[in-house]
């Protein structure tokens, strides 16, 4: 027998989102539809606030770097006075890229198919056989076009194609407080310095990567081998504290506007961060070296900050503040994704304890990430191959009354689904919106 009102549901199914996103469980072809990937792009990414870069990474004047709103690419660059610009890397006159190095340090850029220039501030200054155009090209606003809403918060870089989205402030709430606290982990906001980074290209959709950053369920299932080996080796550990998450004191917390927490510091702070830490080279004469320059009473506090700052903290929809470190989401295609794992290091810090922050850093991308990402990507051939089961569960804790709702914040356990269930409501609001996106041709002030 037919089931007319379900077969009612599917032929609508792309576009009613309620049907799609429901509270504890997410329809499978929001994770595998083209129609459904050109409108996040829309209407999440250019519609709400996104990350593109830290103000340390385009540190000179003149320094450049290509970012993402999404899959639009932009350049963002310093000019000669500091001021920090992004416009598109499409060039206005026949529409090709107009630069073709990720990062670099220029004045103009010139595009390589007919050779216009344009300033670092986006401004077209040189057109090869120009008197070949007449008034009415002159009358046309040929600048590269910038986003409707370019703003920093403390170094972090976002931009918006939507005039009519609400401040970056507004964007982010409550998880600013966590922001702050996971920037004076690191010394504070002047202190900061993106170091290098990791690129890793994944075949899956970006919300596979976006879920898995506050799932603190899979860790003993996904991280066995990791945790095993720490725990037989060296009798527990770093991360070993997941084993029996529910009963341990680590939150997940879900925050406004789709961000969310997995706070993990009550049991890696709990003793000692430092001490748990699985063996890293140069561990030992770095604490002689920490004993020496900082003095017996001052020596714990000095090795305690050099470990990562214990929170998996998730900025909707695409900066990961983990451990140490910066992580990007790049959505590419629905099946696409790359993921940028940048190192932070600290100004104010001696080489030794850079070099040590380093191999912190080191340890869970390469240890840990490739069991998430051969998750990630046969969670995406699963979804795929076989259409007939429909059904993602999000619906962890849903019903054991365990996420309490606060003022500002839902706590939950650390292994509910309260990250995904918070970000999809997000999702779902941009995706019935109908945002007027905008690129202004005038420059920035
Ligand atoms: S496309 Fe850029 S100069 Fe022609
Ligand atoms: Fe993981």
């Amino acid at each position: 027998m037919t089931n007319t009102s379900s077969t009612k549901k599917k032929e609508n199914a792309s576009s009613d989102w309620d049907w799609l996103v429901q509270e504890d469980r997410i329809h499978r072809t929001v994770y595998t539809d083209d129609n459904i990937f050109v409108r996040e792009m829309d209407n999440v990414f250019a519609g709400t606030w996104v990350y593109l870069l830290h103000e340390s990474q385009i540190a000179q004047p003149n320094d450049y770097r290509l970012a993402w709103i999404g899959t639009r690419e932009v350049i963002v660059s310093r000019n000669e006075d500091g001021e920090i610009q992004v416009f598109s890397n499409r060039c206005t006159h026949r529409g090709a890229t107009v630069c073709r190095e990720r990062r670099g340090n220029a004045q103009s850029f010139t595009c390589p198919y007919h050779g216009w220039r344009f300033d670092n501030q986006g401004k077209l200054f040189g057109i090869p056989g120009k008197n070949a155009y007449g008034p009415a090209f002159k009358s046309r606003d040929m600048n590269l076009a910038r986003p409707a809403q370019v703003a920093s918060y403390k170094g972090f870089i976002f931009a918006t194609l939507n005039p009519d989205a609400p401040s970056l402030l507004a964007h982010l709430g409550n998880v600013a407080r966590y922001m702050d606290e996971w920037i004076e982990h690191q010394g504070g906001e002047d202190n900061i310095v993106i170091s290098g980074g990791q690129r890793y290209h994944l075949d899956c959709n970006w919300k596979l990567v976006y879920d898995n950053a506050g799932d603190g369920y899979h860790v003993p299932f996904s991280h066995q081998s990791l945790l095993v080996m720490t725990n037989e080796r060296y009798g527990g550990g770093d991360m070993t504290y997941f084993a029996d998450a529910d009963r341990s004191n680590m939150h997940a917390y879900g925050l406004e506007n789709g961000h969310s927490i997995i706070d993990q510091r009550p049991d890696m702070f709990a003793n000692s961060a430092w001490n748990q830490q699985r063996p890293q080279p140069g561990r030992e004469s770095y604490v002689e070296h920490v004993l020496n320059t900082a003095g017996s009473e001052n020596a714990q506090a000095v090795l305690e900050s050099t470990v990562g700052a214990g929170m998996n903290l998730n900025i909707f929809p695409n900066l990961l503040l983990i451990g140490n470190q910066v992580q990007v989401i790049q959505p590419l295609k629905v099946d696409s994704v790359n993921v940028y794992f940048n190192a932070t290091r600290r100004r104010d810090a001696d080489v030794e304890m850079n070099t040590m922050r380093l191999r912190t850093q080191e340890d869970f991308p390469i240890v840990g990430e490739m069991d998430d990402a051969a998750n990630f990507e046969e969670c995406q051939r699963g979804l795929t191959f076989s259409p007939e089961n429909e059904w993602v569960d999000m619906s962890r804790h849903y019903e054991t009354g365990k996420d309490v709702k606060g003022d500002d914040v839902v706590t939950g356990p650390v292994t509910s689904d309260l990250h995904q269930r918070n970000y999809y409501a997000k999702w779902k609001s941009l995706m019935k919106a109908n945002p007027s996106l905008k690129m202004r041709k005038e420059r920035l002030k």
